[in-house]
């Protein structure tokens, strides 16, 4: 079985469960950065590829929030903090999804879940999520920031229960807490904040 082959590195805080024969949701350890980049350089021009159509701003988006370096710090922050958390999804040894939570911002926030668009629709983001929510306190909660047209995921989100909190401007909001530049004259796109509550017993 794929998860009594894998072994923690020393910035691994622990493995969670096999969610499958074949498929079991991690820790993400610096190693990974390069997996995980490759599969956002893919999944984000393909989730937003009706939303943003100009080639150049989606080109800058991914060359921003998927640099290695970039990801690389990210994930060691995530495994040193115990309220932060870089989930893999690995498949027969393969890296096939992500998530990425953490609490830096004013509130605690998932930024990002991003699967191999051929591995979609199969309870792998499912997979993460409760992964997630395993680690999480009882009866804490955070947001997350979804484009309104993104209807498969908010579908996805709804399907876990979280509600809307808030409408936003998704340029603006990506702007100012992810730190990703757009040019001048984008114009905006709408977005949902979501909201999750963990239930108070586990
Ligand atoms: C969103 C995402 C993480 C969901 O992961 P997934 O493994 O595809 O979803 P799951 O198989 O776990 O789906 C669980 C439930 O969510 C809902 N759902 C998921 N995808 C859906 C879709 N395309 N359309 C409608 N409902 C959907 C369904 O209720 C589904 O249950 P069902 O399959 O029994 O009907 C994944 O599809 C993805 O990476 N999408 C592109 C990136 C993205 O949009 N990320 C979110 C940015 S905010």
């Amino acid at each position: 079985m794929a998860s009594a082959m894998w072994l923690p590195d020393s910035e691994t805080k622990f493995m969670s469960q096999p969610i499958g024969p074949d498929t079991i949701v991690r820790d993400a350890g610096p190693a990974d950065a390069a997996a995980v980049a490759e599969i956002g350089k893919v999944a984000v021009p393909e989730t937003y590829a009706d939303i943003i159509t100009d080639a150049s701003v989606m080109k800058a988006i991914v060359d921003q929030s998927y640099a290695l370096d970039a990801l690389r710090d990210c994930i060691v922050r995530c495994a040193r903090n115990d309220d932060a958390h870089f989930l893999v999804a690995e498949r027969s040894g393969r890296i096939v999804g992500f998530l990425h939570y953490d609490c830096e911002g004013p509130q605690p926030e998932l930024h990002r879940i991003y699967l191999d668009p051929q591995q979609k629709r199969q309870g792998i983001g499912s997979a993460l999520l409760k992964e997630l929510h395993h680690r999480l306190p009882p009866g804490s909660s955070y947001i997350l920031m979804v484009v309104a047209a993104n209807q498969p995921a908010v579908s996805f989100y709804e399907h876990h229960g979280f509600v809307e909190a808030a409408r936003v401007d998704g340029v603006t909001y990506i702007h100012e807490n992810m730190g990703v530049g757009f040019p001048p004259g984008m114009p905006e796109v709408l977005a949902l904040i979501l909201h999750f509550t963990r239930k108070e017993s586990r």
